[in-house]
């Protein structure tokens, strides 16, 4: 059987709305290059398109780095081309960006106080012609959240966390997670390590 290629989307994105001030959120990383590592790891071709981050490229993967969520986008379309791909978005794309970037560090006397935002592209809606696993970072039962945009968005599963759990979610070496699919099942898994967490979604994604 022909292994398919995994591009990893990992980290955050930064809307900048000058040099030196941008919007972001605490994404490490951690989960993406996990399963980035686990599926080079399996012997897979693994691209990773990494925000801004302060990790190690694990052994035989290929990163890409990008800074805001319209580089993400543009590095994934990339990445998808010219074999059979799966995507795995573990990534925390920022859905908002500032409307106007300056291109020097603005006084605060030309600040405003008010940010106008726009929407940015949604990397997993964008992409299409592959096979897609996405992420969904809630805040209390994700369950219905995460089947609401494994339809949505046309996901074999998203991969469900409560980000206000302990040991789960960001920065930390752990996560709890289930598998949402999108007729409403869900595997549920104990709280492991993210390298574990992404074994199972690499086992899931090869066994399909
Ligand atoms: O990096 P760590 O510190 O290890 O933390 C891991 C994590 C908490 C970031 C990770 O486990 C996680 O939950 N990632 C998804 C975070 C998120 O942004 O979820 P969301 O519900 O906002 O987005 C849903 C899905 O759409 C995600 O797969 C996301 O990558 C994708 N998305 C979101 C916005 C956008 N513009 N384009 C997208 O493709």
């Amino acid at each position: 059987m022909r292994l398919p290629r995994f591009v990893v989307t990992a980290g955050p994105t930064r809307e900048h709305l000058d040099p030196v001030r941008f919007l972001s959120n605490p994404s490490t990383g951690k989960m993406g290059f996990a399963v980035a590592a686990e599926a080079a790891g399996r012997g897979c071709e693994t691209i990773l398109v990494s925000g801004p981050v302060a990790l190690k490229t694990p052994a035989g993967v290929k990163r890409v780095d990008v800074v805001s969520a319209r580089e993400m986008c543009a590095a994934v379309k990339e990445a998808v081309k010219g074999a059979p791909a799966v995507l795995v978005a573990t990534a925390a794309v920022a859905d908002w960006r500032p409307a106007e970037c300056a291109g020097r560090k603005l006084k605060k006397r030309e600040m405003s106080g008010t940010l106008r935002l726009v929407r940015n592209p949604d990397i997993l809606k964008t992409v299409k012609g592959v096979r897609k696993i996405g992420f969904a970072a809630e805040t209390g039962a994700p369950e219905r959240e995460a089947a609401r945009k494994c339809r949505e968005k046309k996901l074999e599963f998203v991969v469900a966390n409560d980000v206000t759990e302990k040991g789960a979610g960001f920065g930390c070496d752990t996560n709890r997670v289930k598998f949402v699919f999108p007729d409403g099942g869900v595997r549920e898994f104990p709280l492991m390590s993210k390298r574990l967490v992404a074994r199972r979604i690499v086992d899931e994604v090869l066994r399909a």
